[in-house]
């Protein structure tokens, strides 16, 4: 399978700074992984170097980011002029189930990343999320918007923000969220999949946010690498849905009827399928600092329109006009 293409260009490549260097990338075996290694070449990246905790497509160093001296000396003997590092514990229930993994992973592994960076001279994203805020009001929520996560898995990636920033203050930490792209499980392939399989579904209509298609997030992160931007930044792809907006424009681009996608609240989905982690109801974000630097991602529908049609022939499903020839 060839993924799509992100829809934005990465600007300002005949200046970048990326050019010729190297890169390392953590979590290179992940969702957001997978596309960072295409997108890296093309903004003409020299070496891109993929780690990760399991061997696979793309990993070219196994490396546990929970222990410290694997972690330097990986970083140490790559040299890289930049880090990009996408690992984490992304399992939200699971890392309420097992809040020591989720902060070894989240917040110690986050502070080794940085702590090897800053030793071997590199500029260092690392990747967070809407969940470190509550959600509870403020949406959407902008860079200096206060955190209050209501989850082990915000509070552990908080903490892991914490300590990137207060390594080296030059760093950055890019949030995002409802991300989804590529091979694995993601919200839009589980939306096909379980309207095709069961004949229909309920999504919840009242949790909101900023859906976010995975190459475009890529695309963004290697603008932001090449401006060397510093501090916090809102990546995610422009605009606001609820869970059941999304499943339903999901379910249109795959050429399925939109209205086998209906509505529920978070409490009668609650009721029936109890999760061990609470959601942010709303946790909209607004990419200020990122607009700023000229970088702009494309509104979360057309990014949806752009990335569904491949997920569906994938799927065996015809796509909005159809299937192709
Ligand atoms: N997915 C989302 O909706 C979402 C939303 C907001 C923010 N984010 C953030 O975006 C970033 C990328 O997420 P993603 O969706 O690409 O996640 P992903 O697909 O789960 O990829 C994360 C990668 O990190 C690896 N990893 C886990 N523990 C590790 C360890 N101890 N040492 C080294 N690698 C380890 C994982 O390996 P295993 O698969 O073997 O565990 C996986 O390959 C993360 O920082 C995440 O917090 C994601």
């Amino acid at each position: 399978m060839t993924e799509p293409l992100p829809s934005i260009q990465v600007p300002a490549l005949a200046s970048s700074s990326l050019v010729g260097h190297t890169v390392v990338v953590t979590g290179a075996g992940g969702q957001l992984g997978g596309f960072l290694r295409p997108v890296l070449g093309a903004a003409g990246a020299g070496r891109v170097i993929g780690l990760d905790a399991r061997a696979g497509a793309g990993v070219d160093g196994v490396v546990d980011i929970t222990e410290a001296s694997a972690v330097r000396s990986a970083i140490a003997d790559a040299a890289p002029s930049v880090v990009i590092h996408a690992a984490a514990y992304t399992d939200v229930d699971g890392c309420e189930r097992d809040p020591a993994l989720a902060q070894a992973v989240n917040t110690d592994g986050s502070r080794h990343v940085a702590a090897a960076a800053r030793d071997s001279g590199s500029y260092l994203v690392a990747v967070s999320t809407d969940f470190v805020f509550s959600g509870e009001g403020g949406a959407p929520y902008g860079e200096d918007a206060t955190p209050a996560p209501r989850s082990v898995y915000g509070a552990t990636k908080l903490a892991g923000e914490q300590a990137v920033l207060s390594a080296d203050a030059g760093f950055a930490v890019a949030r995002t969220a409802w991300l989804y792209g590529g091979p694995g499980k993601h919200f839009p392939r589980t939306v096909l999949a379980v309207v095709r399989d069961r004949g229909g579904m309920e999504v919840v209509d009242d949790e909101a946010g900023t859906p976010t298609f995975a190459g475009d997030l890529a695309a963004a992160l290697v603008a932001l690498a090449a401006a060397r931007g510093g501090g916090i930044f809102h990546l995610v792809n422009a605009g606001r849905a609820t869970r059941f907006s999304l499943a339903r424009a999901v379910a249109e681009e795959a050429g399925l009827d939109p209205a086998l996608v209906q509505p529920t609240t978070t409490a009668a989905f609650l009721a029936k399928y109890p999760l061990p982690a609470q959601r942010p109801a709303d946790s909209t974000l607004a990419n200020t600092r990122a607009a700023a630097l000229g970088i702009h991602l494309p509104p979360w529908r057309d990014a949806v329109a752009a990335y569904v049609p491949q997920l569906a022939a994938e799927m065996g499903l015809p796509g909005r006009n159809g299937p192709t020839t």
